[in-house]
């Protein structure tokens, strides 16, 4: 930490998923798959979706609540929001919609950032350097997601990973001198961008000349994200615990993102970690991009596979192509 730098406590976590759940059984009726093939080759068995009018920014406010509760706050002692979010409702500030669910009677700042599935490693640096400065005190980081509105449903290849569902993170500016945040760094490799992607064109004015459309649609080279993952993550997050002066052996659990049981695998084996250290839901709710690492970590805590008071590392990857990790440390209370 930089020398005067505000250390940050992590004061609440929460999440919210949808209670619609579809199986890989569910999906032999839109397209030839199995639930052997799709549990196989991913480890997913079911997911969440929205339904009739349910949105990510139901889901975030949910989150949000929990979260903020947690922390033993209440929505008017924030002073910032970030929503991370790949697949918004709302273009135009999903943490503005959220920051009215909430009833935030302040003009508090509020914004959005992508970074996909990384989505909340990278709010959370964003709001470190933020808390660190002295400038923001209480910041909620809400990740949410509805991939399943921007998903090509005729496309097996990449509809059966995703599910909905949203995580959120209140941060504070610690009182006790206690730094929650071992290590934490965010990278990305925009020469990767065609792995995942999700066209915006929209339409030029009608009176130039018109714009090539493209899908909007979420399109992925699966064996391209797995091969690129496979490569990267393990050495990087390998780098991230020496960087940090640890060893595996300080690494109490491991919350990874949730997109592939063969990906999570291939980082555990990397650094030596036992399986029950390792947090594992995406049988059951797919990969929910940025908010699959806090409803892991909350279930974790919940179903008590995971004990506080414990150093945990956080790691994840997405669309961009963005990665980042992060080593924190778990305080009693706080989901
Ligand atoms: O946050 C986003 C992160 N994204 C990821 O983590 C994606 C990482 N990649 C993966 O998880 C895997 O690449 C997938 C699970 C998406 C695909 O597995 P794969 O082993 O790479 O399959 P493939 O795309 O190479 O396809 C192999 C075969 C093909 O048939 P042929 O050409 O060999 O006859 C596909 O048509 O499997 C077929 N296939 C399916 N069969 C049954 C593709 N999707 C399905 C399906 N059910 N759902």
């Amino acid at each position: 930490m930089i020398k005067g730098a505000i250390p940050l406590k992590i004061a609440g976590i929460g999440y919210s998923v949808p209670s619609t759940v579809v199986t890989n059984d569910d999906l032999t009726k839109l397209y030839e798959t199995s639930d052997e093939w799709i549990y196989t080759r991913t480890g997913i068995r079911e997911r969440r979706l929205v339904s009739g009018n349910e949105t990510a920014i139901d889901l975030g406010e949910t989150a949000s609540r929990d979260a903020i509760e947690k922390a033993g706050l209440n929505p008017d002692e924030l002073d910032m929001i970030i929503a991370a979010s790949s697949t918004p409702v709302e273009m135009y500030s999903m943490s503005c919609c959220i920051q009215k669910r909430l009833g935030v009677t302040k003009p508090i700042p509020a914004f959005d950032i992508s970074a996909a599935c990384s989505g909340l490693i990278y709010g959370l640096s964003i709001a470190r350097g933020l808390i660190a400065s002295g400038m923001y005190k209480n910041i909620l980081i809400v990740a949410t997601d509805n991939n399943s509105k921007h998903l090509d449903w005729s496309d097996r290849g990449t509809s059966i990973l995703f599910g909905d569902g949203a995580g959120a993170v209140v941060v504070t500016a610690s009182k006790d001198g206690t730094d929650d945040i071992i290590a934490l760094d965010i990278q990305a490799d925009g020469k990767q961008g065609g792995l995942i992607e999700l066209h915006f064109d929209g339409d030029n004015c009608p009176l130039v000349k018109p714009n090539d459309k493209r899908e909007p649609k979420i399109q992925m080279n699966g064996k391209g994200v797995y091969t690129f993952v496979v490569k990267l993550l393990p050495n990087y997050v390998d780098e991230l615990i020496k960087n940090a002066g640890l060893k595996s052996e300080n690494i109490d659990y491991m919350v990874p993102h949730q997109a592939n049981i063969r990906i999570i695998r291939a980082v555990q084996e990397r650094i030596g970690i036992s399986d029950e250290k390792v947090i594992t839901n995406l049988e059951y709710y797919g990969n929910t991009s940025a908010a699959s690492i806090p409803i892991a970590l909350v279930e974790g805590v919940r179903n008590g596979q995971m004990k506080l008071n414990s150093n945990v590392l956080l790691c994840g990857f997405g669309a961009g192509m963005t990665w980042g990790g992060a080593i924190v440390r778990l305080r009693e209370g706080i989901c």
